[in-house]
Order: C-alpha cells, then sequence, then structure tokens
C-alpha cells in the first residue's frame, strides 16, 4: 500500500487518475441532480475508480521496471569488480611464485614505483613466502626432513631400507645413533630393544666406520623375520643379529612387566650404545622401564643410552626415574633430547 502511494506520488497518472475520479463523482452528482437515477450515478463512479486503479498499476509497473534496469546496471558493476579481483588476485599468485620480483614490477610499474618502494615490496615478499613455508612445514618436519637427507648422505644404502614413520624411529634420533659409531671404540657393542629400519641404519654405520656390531632384541617373529631380511639385502647379517626374545614376566623395582626374555640378552656385555625403542606401550604401562635396571650391569662405564617416544607420557616417567634412581651402581646423565628421544650417559660409582 506504502509502495503504491509512493508510486502515484512518483508519477503524473495520479493526477490524471484524480481528475477522472473527480470528474466521475462529478457526473454522478450532475445525473443524481438532473434525476438521473442512482444506478447510473454509481455506474459512473465505479469507472471513475476503475480509471484510478489502472493508474496505480500503471505507475507500479512502471516503478518495478526503473528497479529492474538498475539492478541490471548494478550486476553489471559487481560482475566488472569481481572480475578487477580476479585478476588482482591471480597476479598476487604470480607474485608469489616468482620471488625475483618481475610480475611484481608488472603490476606496480606502471606507477614508477622507485626502489624504496620495490625493496619494501621485495621484503614483505620475502615474508610471505617464509610464512608459506612455515605454514606448509613445522621447526619439526624440517627437522626431519634435513636429517633423512643427511642420513641417506652420510651412511648411504645400496638397497631398499625400511621406512620412517609409524613405529619406526625418526630420522632425527636414526642420525644421532648412526653418528655417535663412530665415536664408540672398535669392537663396539650396540643393543638395541626393537628392531627395525633403525637396525638397518645402524648396522650401515657400523660397516661405513669398519667399527661395532648391532644386537637388536625382538619380540615379534614377523618384525624378526622382516629386520633380518632387511640386513640380509644389505649385506649387514655379519654385523648385525636380530634375537627373537619373547615377552616374559619380570619384577623390577617392585613393579610387574613383560619384558624380553633374558635367555636372549643375559649373555651380553661391555655395552657401548643401548637404545631403547621397545617393546611397545601396548604391552603394558612403562614397557621400557625394565631396560636399565636389567641391562645395567652390562652397560660399560660411559656407554651411551637412548629412550625414544619421550613426549609420551609413560616414557617421559621413565627418563626420569631413571634418572632419579640409575641401577646396579650406574648412574645416568642427561644429554638431552633428539627428536623425541632423549640420550643419557652412563657412569659407573
Ligand atoms: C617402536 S618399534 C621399534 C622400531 C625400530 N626401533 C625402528 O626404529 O624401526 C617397537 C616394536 O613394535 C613392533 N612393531 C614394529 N612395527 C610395527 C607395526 N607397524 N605395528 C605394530 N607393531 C610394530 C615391533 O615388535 C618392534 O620391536
Amino acid at each position: 500500500m506504502h509502495r503504491a502511494i509512493r508510486a502515484l506520488l512518483g508519477s503524473r497518472w495520479p493526477l490524471l487518475g484524480l481528475a477522472g475520479a473527480v470528474a466521475a463523482v462529478v457526473v454522478a452528482v450532475v445525473i443524481v441532480a438532473d434525476g438521473g437515477s442512482l444506478a447510473q450515478a454509481a455506474i459512473a463512479l465505479l469507472l471513475g475508480l476503475a480509471l484510478v486503479g489502472l493508474v496505480v498499476v500503471g505507475a507500479s509497473a512502471r516503478e518495478s521496471e526503473q528497479r529492474a534496469r538498475k539492478l541490471e546496471k548494478q550486476l553489471k558493476e559487481l560482475s566488472a569488480a569481481t572480475r578487477t579481483i580476479a585478476t588482482t588476485v591471480e597476479a598476487i599468485a604470480t607474485r608469489q611464485n616468482d620471488p625475483s620480483g618481475g610480475p611484481l614490477a608488472a603490476i606496480i610499474g606502471a606507477q614508477r614505483v622507485d626502489a624504496a618502494v620495490r625493496h619494501d615490496e621485495l621484503i614483505s615478499l620475502h615474508d610471505e613466502l617464509r610464512t608459506d613455508l612455515h605454514a606448509t612445514l613445522t621447526e619439526r618436519q624440517l627437522g626431519e626432513l634435513s636429517a633423512l637427507a643427511n642420513l641417506y648422505a652420510m651412511f648411504g644404502a645400496d638397497d631398499e631400507v625400511p621406512v620412517f614413520g609409524g613405529f619406526a624411529a625418526s630420522p632425527q634420533t636414526v642420525l644421532r645413533l648412526a653418528s655417535l659409531v663412530r665415536r664408540l671404540p672398535q669392537d663396539a657393542l650396540i643393543v638395541e630393544c626393537g628392531s627395525g629400519g633403525s637396525t638397518v641404519w645402524l648396522a650401515l654405520a657400523c660397516k661405513r666406520a669398519g667399527r661395532g656390531r648391532v644386537v637388536a632384541l625382538e619380540h615379534h617373529e614377523r618384525y624378526a623375520a622382516r629386520t633380518r631380511d632387511a640386513l640380509a639385502r644389505h649385506g649387514l647379517d655379519g654385523v648385525a643379529e636380530v634375537r627373537e626374545a619373547p615377552l616374559e614376566p619380570v619384577t623390577v623395582g617392585g613393579e610387574k612387566h613383560d619384558w624380553y626374555a633374558a635367555s636372549a640378552w643375559s649373555d651380553l656385555r661391555g655395552i657401548d650404545l643401548l637404545f631403547v625403542d621397545g617393546p611397545p606401550g601396548s604391552v603394558g604401562p612403562r614397557s621400557r622401564y625394565p631396560a636399565l635396571p636389567l641391562l645395567a650391569s652390562a652397560l660399560d662405564d660411559g656407554a651411551l643410552v637412548a629412550l625414544d617416544d619421550v613426549e609420551r607420557p609413560d616414557e617421559a616417567e621413565v627418563a626420569a626415574d631413571w634418572l632419579a634412581e640409575g641401577a646396579d651402581g650406574v648412574r645416568l646423565t642427561d644429554d638431552g633430547l633428539v627428536g623425541r628421544t632423549r640420550f643419557f650417559t652412563a657412569t659407573r660409582d
């Protein structure tokens, strides 16, 4: 209704309509005054009102048409703006892909940007790219990638090695372990709890350094076979041995655990490097705790000990307990964290 009134006011048709209505009323009055019937007067009045109605409809239709035209114009402007935005986004994408700044100059070159502005733009482009890189890779991932490249460069591999990821020790951990081999005595004994890719890399490092041998304890037949197979493919079976060691119940520090069968490790003496990466947590709480109490007496003075996965609460607790308690006259000092592995040095009282 409101809109119809506005339409009426905004057009010349309402006046003509009003005039028609007044004329109709006048005609109706004249008809009655001249002795015409009321029916005739009513018909004249109705005709007049119909005329007004037509005017209203006409004016309203006219306004709708105007609004439609305005809307069409706005749509055209919007679509032109969208095209401009798309072009700008494309230009920015090109600019990001070309750190040389060439496309950047093309975008803003027309405005004869001076050297200072160009310098600022390049600085911010550099910041954007750095942010992008960090958005893609975390510091930790960059560290792992770099360790992986180092590992292959330093120790090589003539055949496929078991893949990293999942249960395997991380490249950073394996790189540190393999790098330590060169510092060990010629006849060094490296013991590993939990076999896998790390066994292969440690054996490769021993072969490369011409020193040391590896004994890996493995409770799982399938994984033992897999690691042995990988060692054989690399011609490393003379350097590393996988001992199948089913888990058996043991009580250490008043705690009950399942740990590698003693028959698999009781002959070991003079361990120079102990890498504790098993048994897995699924075996039970603090599943790696027994390693130090049970193998302490077999460690050489100054032996290196590494406990993997210390970002997990269980392993973090085990590391703290080992540091606090020591075992069998052996004390550990903390050598720091590499990736998710804590390294220690063991010394005898
Ligand atoms: C943490 S893993 C040892 C990994 C090994 N040190 C390495 O870096 O490749 C500990 C034990 O988990 C078991 N294991 C290895 N891979 C597994 C897998 N994909 N699923 C379930 N258990 C696995 C094996 O028995 C292994 O000894």
